[in-house]
């Protein structure tokens, strides 16, 4: 068994790739900084016996994105975990709109290429899985930080869409999605508030991949599910306005 992971050198990435290596499987881990991979390689290739590729690429690349899908063409990929990302927002005014075209070009651009790249080999098996790392800022639009919950909105529709439609051709092959709330990993940049701090990443990434591998579609844990159930019961101008308070309590 076979799973690719990006985004791997750090936060959920490297947490996915302990969980599906503790379950035996060999893994492709990618990201920019190739020091950080080759410690993780080692550590896992030790402690857990398993086989573990390196592939040193930025995904705000297309033609990356295109050498990670080609690099692991020799082998079958069961799973692949689309989870490399990052985030800016802020204030309109200081924006970058550079570093928010990245932003989007990993999040989003490389979401969608590597998913169709490996969905197209997945259908003609008939087996693999994908999941794709969301956000909880993906259910509503999240003031400062909007175009970051954009682009998660459309991984969020574009799993549970793909997922829906994988079942109507009756294909085997599932699609996930995660949304979540707030944990201090890289992204945040030491950001992270003591709350944010206290939740465990290995305990949550551990129930997700559970919830992953067996099937489930949409994966919300935890507190993280009063954010979702705001879009049925609140005016969605309310609603905005929890989502910018909650963000600022995740950060301050
Ligand atoms: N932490 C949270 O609160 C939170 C909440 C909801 C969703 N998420 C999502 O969780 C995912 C993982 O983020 P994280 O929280 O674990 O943050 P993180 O610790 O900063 O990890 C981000 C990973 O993405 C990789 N990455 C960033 N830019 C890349 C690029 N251009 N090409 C290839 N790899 C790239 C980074 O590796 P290199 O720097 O080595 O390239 C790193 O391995 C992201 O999609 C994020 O949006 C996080």
């Amino acid at each position: 068994m076979y799973a690719v992971i990006t985004g791997a050198s750090g936060g959920f990435g490297r947490e996915f790739a302990v969980q599906l290596a503790k379950r035996g499987y060999d893994l492709c881990i990618c990201a920019r900084n190739t020091a950080k991979l080759q410690n993780l390689k080692k550590e896992l290739e030790q402690t857990y016996s398993i086989h573990t590729d390196i592939f040193t690429a930025d995904l705000s690349k297309e033609e990356d994105a295109n050498a990670l899908y080609e690099f692991t063409k020799q082998r079958k990929v069961d799973i692949l975990i689309n989870n490399a990302g990052l985030a800016c927002g802020g204030n309109p005014s200081d924006s970058n709109l550079n570093e928010e075209m990245d932003m989007l070009c990993v999040n989003v651009r490389a979401v969608h290429y590597l998913t169709r790249k490996y969905l197209d080999d997945m259908i003609t098996n008939n087996s693999g899985r994908i999941l794709n790392v969301s956000s909880l800022s993906a259910w509503l639009p999240t003031p400062f930080l909007s175009a970051y919950a954009a682009g998660k909105a459309y991984v969020l529709h574009f799993s549970e869409g793909l997922n829906y439609e994988l079942k109507k051709i009756k294909s085997s092959v599932r699609v996930s999605v995660v949304t979540p709330g707030f944990f201090n990993t890289g992204i945040a940049d030491g950001k992270g508030n003591i709350q944010a701090q206290k939740r465990s990443l290995e305990k949550y990434t551990a129930q997700v991949v559970e919830k992953f591998l067996k099937g489930k579609e949409v994966i919300n844990l935890g507190k993280d599910r009063q954010i979702t159930v705001l879009q049925y019961f609140t005016h969605r101008s309310i609603a905005k306005h929890i989502m910018f308070r909650s963000l600022m309590k995740g950060i301050q």
